[in-house]
């Protein structure tokens, strides 16, 4: 999605510009574009491109433009079409330079307005509207600052926008409203972005702006301003996220290197918060063990991949925990009344911690009346840890591929910790706490050996590369795996794919079965084990082609009609887990085969900071 950089220095900023657009490029995106002026106001230049943002780092280089202050901007188009014209930053009488995030909903009646006025549109999107109002406020205004605040006054939506005056090139102008800016401070330079990543290579001193926040940055000096227009100070903080973004090593894509690097991430984000066999207190933040005791209902919210994770979560608080427990997509919770549980915890999940409708419905979570609420996110200082009450940051280092692989995995151990902290004051007995920290302990050295099925994996993927369509099939807590899986195969190889739970078969899909639909299984050794022989016997009867992910004991065999790959026997907690590895490798090697854009796929962004 759209991102934000932003610089005024003593130097030309235009590499550090272009570098940080670079690092935002896994967000997703459609063109790029940089602004920037000289100090001495001598030279203004704007170089806008379609596509990566190698091809407007080439174009500045061919003809080169140099500016102590500048705005830079990546796009992901949500009005009007990914052209040059439509990209950011964009201007208003040569004098206003404007780049934003989110979407400005009032932007017709403002347009309206100012072209009625005689202010003349280039593009066909909402953000030009900003930099017109704001060149038309600079007339009535005093000074930049208020016609800044009388522009920022007049817009309806989530945004988060920085604005430059081509005149005045000492300062820049940015305000947060619903979605994220981060300031970082450098010395005799201050800069501004989107996410703190783009801005690692030239400061690790952060603050974050807040809702309804405006910044006026200059090189000596950053002033913030609440939402009331009171100056207002920020906490500013050493950041130790690390950005590896840069070295994809051997792999040949982000998200394959991301999907090996799971048995790393699971075991730093079990450092330390399992001891002795036990589940450690309060590592969901100071005091959080306390909450927890009295928790009789948990609500999870999330989307896309983190909504399947909440669904795991959901077999596991009831059956571990005997704690009752409701999942919902963020996007549908948001926009209905729904009842609030006596004593419920609310949970939200997210790797990037700035999903517009997630943020969004924990706020209104908070105005129905949850009392208390969890994070659990990859993204320290994000806005949703900073708006949680308690967090469980998930260590599992920082996430590139737009199709998210080990974040969904590190989630999944996060919320089984939290399911025996709730649960060791319920129902959950110590050996079975105990259980399940030996089997998460366990799961890395696991990993490691289904990532050895890679192989065999490859030769399955083949089978895929020139079908249209697939069912994936699971029961019980691998029915979430299911439709993770079958998420994962769309996003990257736009295959359709669907995802049933194995006994639902009946009701409907059946229908769909024939020699083209590939039909993908998990099956480990659990309880449900011959329930779901049946549904593999009804596909069979059928004509359909089978793939089973199965545990070694599960009594499969390849024939011809079905080709089983046997996935190492794992204790019943973590199988969700294990299960969902052989399906990432899947689609990202039917997506290898197909040669589509694996870690930017079409139309996606990694982080979803518009509703
Ligand atoms: O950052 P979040 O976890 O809140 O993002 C939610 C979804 O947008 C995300 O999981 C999306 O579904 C992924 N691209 C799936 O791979």
């Amino acid at each position: 999605m759209c991102g934000i950089v932003g610089a005024i220095a003593q130097r030309d900023v235009v590499e550090i510009l272009l570098e940080g657009l670079k690092r935002l490029e896994y967000r997703g995106y459609d063109s790029a574009g940089v602004a920037v002026v000289n100090s001495d106001n001598s030279e203004f230049k704007r170089v806008r491109r379609v596509g990566k943002v190698k091809a407007l780092a080439d174009a500045i280089h061919e003809e080169p433009c140099l500016g102590s202050t500048g705005i830079a901007h990546t796009r992901w188009a949500t009005h009007g079409e990914p052209t040059e014209a439509n990209a950011h930053p964009h201007i208003s009488k040569d004098r206003i330079t404007i780049v934003h995030n989110g979407i400005i909903e009032n932007h017709n009646v403002l347009r309206d307005r100012l072209s009625q006025k005689g202010y003349v549109f280039t593009s066909a999107t909402d953000t030009e509207v900003i930099a017109h109002l704001l060149e038309s406020e600079l007339d009535k205004a005093s000074d930049m600052l208020s016609a800044f605040q009388a522009t920022i006054a007049q817009l309806e939506g989530a945004y988060g926008t920085v604005a430059m005056d081509n005149q005045n090139p000492d300062h820049l102008y940015a305000a947060r409203s619903g979605s994220p800016l981060v300031i970082g401070y450098g010395i005799g330079e201050n800069f501004l972005a989107s996410d703190q990543l783009a801005l690692l290579p030239v400061t690790r001193r952060f603050s974050f702006l807040e809702e309804g926040d405006i910044a006026v940055l200059s090189r000596s000096d950053v002033v913030i301003y609440d939402q009331a227009g009171t100056e207002v100070e920020r906490e500013i903080s050493e950041s130790d996220v690390v950005h590896d973004a840069g070295d994809k090593g051997p792999f040949k894509h982000y998200m394959l290197k991301e999907i090996y690097e799971q048995p790393i991430a699971i075991k730093n984000t079990l450092e330390g918060r399992i001891k002795s066999g036990v589940v450690v207190e309060d590592i969901f933040g100071p005091g959080s063990s306390e909450i927890l005791k009295g928790i009789e209902h948990v609500q999870i919210i999330a989307c896309g991949t983190s909504f399947h994770s909440g669904m795991v979560a959901k077999y596991w608080f009831e059956e571990h925990a005997d704690v009752s427990c409701n999942v919902e997509i963020a996007s549908e919770f948001r926009y209905r009344k729904s009842k609030v549980h006596p004593n419920s915890l609310l949970v939200t999940i997210s790797q990037s911690g700035e999903t517009a409708d997630t943020l969004a419905a924990l706020r209104l979570a908070k105005e129905i009346g949850y009392q208390s609420s969890l994070s659990i996110c990859n993204v320290p200082g994000s806005s949703l840890v900073r708006e949680s009450d308690m967090a469980y940051l998930m260590k599992a280092g920082v996430e590139i591929g737009v199709a998210s692989t080990k974040a969904f995995t590190v989630q999944l151990v996060g919320l089984l910790l939290l399911v025996v902290a709730v649960g060791r004051h319920k129902s959950l007995s110590k050996e079975a706490e105990r259980d399940i920290v030996s089997a998460l302990s366990a799961l890395p050295a696991k990993i490691e050996q289904v990532l050895d099925m890679s192989k065999a994996i490859t030769l399955l993927a083949e089978d895929f590369a020139d079908k249209h369509h697939s069912l994936f099939l699971g029961r019980g807590d691998q029915y979430p795996i299911a439709m993770e899986g079958a998420l994962k195969l769309k996003e990257i190889s736009y295959i359709h794919a669907e995802a049933y739970a194995a006994g639902e078969l009946k009701h409907g899909p059946l229908a769909l079965i024939d020699a083209d639909m590939p039909v993908i299984v998990v099956a480990p050794n659990n309880e449900l084990l011959e329930k779901l022989h049946s549904n593999v016997e009804e596909v069979r009867a059928r004509g359909g082609l089978m793939y089973v992910f199965a545990d070694t004991g599960a009594n499969f065999k390849s024939d011809s009609t079905m080709k089983v790959l046997a996935v190492p026997h794992c204790e019943k907690a973590i199988a969700p887990i294990l299960y969902s590895v052989p399906l990432q490798l899947l689609s990202y090697y039917v997506a290898l085969i197909k040669g589509t854009d694996v870690d930017q796929p079409r139309n996606l962004a990694k982080s979803v900071t518009v509703e």
